[in-house]
């Protein structure tokens, strides 16, 4: 694929002020590292201050909510995102259709409010463990896309699948080569059924338990456009060891 890889990291509920210096470091590590393109979605909190702290890397959101406005307490909607500095949010992430109940229709509803804002849009699928077991990972993954992606106008040029499959997120545990490579190429189908010719230039993700020992293998898969990382992002050294393993491929 002729785009740069694309190495997100997701700090989840993790970091307060004293983390900035990790975004700092993050920022000008990446600097040195140009065949790749870096961001990061520290929480909320933290929007304004890493736009101030960072230079080069993209900033973006955890999950917005579908509206623009309103009563909804505790949510960020994703004109806030943008006004606080973001350039893209996560949507649908795991945790998210897990431990808040969010619907593949919840989902399509917040990229496309993100896509409105002037947001590029990080869109999470995933299997679960049981789910794979009864050899159901691609048609799930596929229900999934068919019910989240955002279908508003040029939605697809703004677009980045990230396949997380559920089990392997936190856990050290990865799906081998082959599976990677035959969940990647049934997205790049279905994407390419969406959307048209227009999904094959879409980015996709590999993420769940990605750290610098299995980035380079990882990476390698056809099509696996980069990697949306969590526990590994939390430190400049440990994510900046997967930037670098990304770039050395780009390099061979
Ligand atoms: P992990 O998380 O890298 O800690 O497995 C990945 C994610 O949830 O995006």
């Amino acid at each position: 694929m002729a785009s740069l890889p694309y190495i997100v990291g997701n700090w989840k509920m993790n970091g307060t002020r004293a983390s900035l210096s990790e975004a700092r470091a993050i920022d000008r590590g990446a600097a040195r590292l140009p065949k790749v393109q870096v961001a990061i979605a520290p929480p909320a909190t933290l929007l304004h201050r890493t736009r101030e702290a960072v230079e080069l890397i993209g900033i973006g959101g955890q999950d917005c909510h579908a509206k623009d406005s309103g009563a909804f307490t505790g949510d960020i909607s994703a004109a806030m995102l943008k006004d606080a500095g973001a350039d893209f949010t996560i949507v649908g992430h795991s945790e998210r259709r897990t431990l808040h109940a969010e619907t593949d229709a919840d989902v399509r509803a917040k990229a496309e409010a993100a896509l409105g804002a002037g947001l590029a849009v990080i869109l999470c699928v995933g299997e679960t463990e049981g789910e794979r077991d009864a050899g159901n990972a691609e048609s799930v993954v596929g229900g999934q896309l068919e019910g989240s992606c955002p279908h508003s106008d040029g939605a697809v040029d703004k677009l980045t699948v990230a396949y997380e499959p559920v089990w392997a997120i936190g856990t050290g545990r990865v799906p081998s080569v082959d599976d990677v490579a035959a969940m990647h190429k049934a997205i790049r189908a279905k994407l390419v059924s969406i959307y048209g010719e227009a999904g094959a230039g879409v980015r996709i993700l590999y993420g769940g338990s990605v750290k610098a020992e299995n980035a380079s293998e990882l990476l390698s898969i056809r099509d696996v456009g980069g990697a949306l990382v969590g526990g590994a992002s939390l430190t400049a050294e440990s994510f900046l060891a997967i930037v670098g393993a990304a770039a050395a491929l780009e390099d061979n």
